[in-house]
């Protein structure tokens, strides 16, 4: 068993430093934000993971899982530093490898001995000798040390294939997406399409779900990274700049059939179901949520919204809009309901019920998770993405909650 040490205490760091203990070593987890720490001292976990919390308690309580903010404590006679910190997109899409120097830099002025440095967090190709050359220089004369690369489940040593594996991931979902919007205009079913291309073993079925499309701290930040490093090495990343586009028109589709079905948003209430940028979190970062909150609140629409466990994260940076107890109370008065994350909570509603709540009952299914004809049995005017129908303006648009009540 060996004595590690993970500098970051975040999504990747916090994970990888409370499943290390769990195995039966020695962790210490390390981070520069002092609430955070005080907090896992105290039991208090700052992100969301299931499971996380009683792997974390159980660890802390044996004494094998620490927290600290203090490199030279962190550091002492430990074997390994995980380097876990965030990598955010810089200006131009690069990887911002600020925190990864500062961590590296710190590091560099505490350790002794032999140490073995990972790059954990996603990093761009050369990543590897410029950590090496911070530890060479700001590093004790004497220390005697190594820097591999472990991204998440890849494979060891080779980076590239991280950002290359995500690209392609997120390229699956840009497609599916594509054939999605070509659906709804021709009038298939996307989730057809997707079952049948996945019967074939080359292709596969994972990641072929259309929706709102990929959101999270890695997709979106690793695609613009690599076109970025494309870029800046003389080739042309044309099929990564199509990915991206496709993406962010994924989410302003929602805005388009909400316009044709209400027409102006201006003081129309609209609910919507999920925050997280996918089930089983709390992440916020690059959520298709939050991009479709600030296109609505842009044209002026009353936002009721509901998320299983993001809650207390979105009241921090989602100003002006209602945070409701439960997706009935997100529904109730609203004109249209948005689901935008594939929690499993929404796929057991009572629908008759959230019907019930509504002013008016249209639901546009961001996810496809609910079957369009059983919703439509229910008294929903429902839309999924790419499921054959798209919502037509002449159609008779939704009157306003006034004159609603007479005609609905
Ligand atoms: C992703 C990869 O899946 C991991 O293999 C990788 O280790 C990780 O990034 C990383 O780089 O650290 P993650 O971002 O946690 O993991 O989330 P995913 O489950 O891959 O989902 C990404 C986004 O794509 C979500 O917004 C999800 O809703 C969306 N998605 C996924 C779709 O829209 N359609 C799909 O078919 C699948």
């Amino acid at each position: 068993m060996s004595t590690i040490t993970v500098t970051g205490a975040g999504y990747v760091g916090l994970v990888t430093g409370a499943c290390f203990a769990d195995l039966g070593n020695t962790v210490t987890c390390l981070d520069i934000d002092e609430a955070r720490i005080a907090g896992l001292n105290r039991g208090i976990l700052p992100i969301y993971e299931p499971g996380l919390k009683e792997l974390v308690d159980r660890n802390r309580e044996s004494g094998r899982l620490r927290f600290t903010t203090d490199y030279q404590d962190a550091c002492r006679g430990t074997e390994f530093v995980f380097i876990a910190v965030n990598t955010p997109s810089g200006q131009e899409g690069e990887a911002d490898m600020g925190q990864v120097r500062s961590a590296v830099e710190s590091l560099a002025r505490v350790v002794s001995g032999r140490v073995i440095v990972v790059n954990k967090s996603t990093m761009p190709i050369g990543t590897g000798d410029w950590v090496a050359s911070i530890l060479e220089r700001l590093g004790p004369p004497d220390l005697q040390f190594a820097v591999v690369s472990n991204p998440e489940f890849l494979r060891e040593g080779a980076a590239m294939i991280k950002y290359a594996s995500n690209a392609f991931l997120a390229t699956k979902i840009s497609f599916i997406n594509e054939i999605a919007s070509i659906c709804e205009k021709l009038g298939g079913d996307v989730k057809t399409v997707a079952r049948g291309m996945g019967l074939d073993k080359r292709i596969g079925t994972a990641f072929l779900d259309a929706g709102l499309g990929y959101g999270g701290s890695c997709f979106p930040k690793d695609v613009k990274a690599l076109a970025h490093m494309a870029a800046v090495n003389g080739c042309h990343p044309q099929l990564l700049r199509a990915v991206m586009e496709i993406n962010r028109d994924a989410r302003r589709s929602v805005m388009w059939k909400l316009r044709q079905r209400l027409g102006s948003l201006e003081d129309r209430l609209i609910g919507i179901l999920g925050l997280s940028f996918k089930p089983n979190t709390d992440d916020l970062r690059e959520s298709p949520a939050l991009e479709i909150i600030h296109l609505l609140r842009a044209e002026h629409a009353r936002l009721q919204v509901y998320d299983p466990v993001a809650m207390d994260k979105a009241r921090r940076i989602i100003k002006g809009v209602e945070f409701c107890e439960d997706a009935y109370a997100a529904a109730a008065g609203a004109e249209a309901l948005v689901l935008v994350t594939d929690w499993n909570e929404f796929k057991q509603l009572d629908m008759a019920r959230l019907k019930a709540a509504m002013a008016y009952p249209l639901f546009i299914d961001g996810r496809n998770i609910h079957d369009p004809e059983q919703l439509r049995r229910v008294g929903f005017e429902y839309y999924g993405v790419g499921r054959g129908q798209s919502p037509e303006a002449g159609n008779g648009r939704v009157t306003r909650p006034t004159q609603v009540s007479a005609t609905v």
